[in-house]
């Protein structure tokens, strides 16, 4: 999508880190920005210091009934929204499935996978009607390749995102609306923090997320590259590849394995 044609852009998890990062990102190329969160605080900290191009609404991803409204609220305010990014996440919990508490896989899947949907359900269908718009859905490195310990539910989450992005890409082509999967390796967010704000579990994970030279920032630029491109997948670490190719060789050697028997 060609960003200088671009009025509004919708980010959730819009107040911190990586959607934060976006969010100034596309404000920088003239875009006006509602920034959805959870966290009133840290919206009403992020509107202290940015100008009448953001607007923050409270938001709850996991709460179908609210996303109508603060559609309504987003579009009254700046017009149709152009560019939805389904961002809002929690971390992984570190526990491994076989001793997982089942509450905390349905946090997960349902803040980091239904919530994503969400967002979808709210605008897909009308940017379909104007022939025109763009969506990233934030998924993970933890979505392209399942290589490690303690991260299965957010796994199943982040591989549903990029599943998910997969097929409205297809779907969406054919109505001129862009999809894009941004898929980030370690990134120097409030992740951590944040997770265990909204009730989240990461005691066995994280206690503090190790120094990344990839900045929230860093990501924005990016992501608005990524839109600008139409890029299915938006990467943001160099060294994913080895991980997803040793899982894409495992089925080949499946499939090359039936072909000969
Ligand atoms: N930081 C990383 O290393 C990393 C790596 C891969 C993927 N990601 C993904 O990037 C996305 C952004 O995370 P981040 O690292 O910037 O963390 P962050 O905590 O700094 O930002 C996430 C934001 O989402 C908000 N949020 C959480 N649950 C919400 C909900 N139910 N409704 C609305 N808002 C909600 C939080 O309040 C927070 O402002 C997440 O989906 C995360 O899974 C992060």
């Amino acid at each position: 999508m060609d960003l200088s044609q671009a009025k509004h852009a919708f980010i959730t998890g819009g107040a911190s880190g990586i959607g934060l990062g976006i969010a100034d990102a596309l404000a920088k190329r003239g875009i006006a920005v509602t920034i959805a969160d959870i966290n009133e605080e840290a919206l009403k900290e992020v509107l202290a210091t940015r100008g009448n191009q953001f607007r923050g609404i409270h938001l709850d991803t996991r709460d179908r009934d609210a996303w109508q409204k603060a559609k309504d609220e987003a579009e009254g305010a700046f017009g149709p929204v152009d560019i939805l990014v389904n961002n809002a996440g929690i971390a992984p919990n570190g526990q491994p499935f076989a001793s997982m508490d089942p509450e905390s896989f349905d946090r997960i899947v349902a803040i980091n996978l239904t919530g994503v949907a969400n967002g979808v359900f709210a605008f897909a269908g009308e940017m379909c009607e104007r022939g025109k718009g763009h969506i990233v859905n934030t998924s993970s490195q933890a979505g392209l390749t399942a290589a490690i310990p303690g991260v299965g539910a957010y796994a199943v989450a982040k591989f549903g995102v990029t599943a998910l992005s997969e097929n409205l890409r297809m779907e969406m082509a054919e109505h001129g609306v862009g999809v894009s999967v941004l898929c980030p390796g370690l990134v120097k967010t409030n992740l951590a923090a944040n997770t265990v704000r909204i009730g989240g579990d990461v005691r066995k994970y994280m206690p503090a997320m190790p120094e990344s030279d990839v900045t929230p920032a860093d990501v924005g630029e990016m992501v608005a590259e990524g839109i600008e491109q139409d890029a299915a997948y938006i990467l943001t670490h160099k060294d994913v590849w080895p991980g997803i190719e040793n899982r894409m060789n495992a089925i080949k050697a499946a499939c090359d394995y039936r072909k000969n028997a």
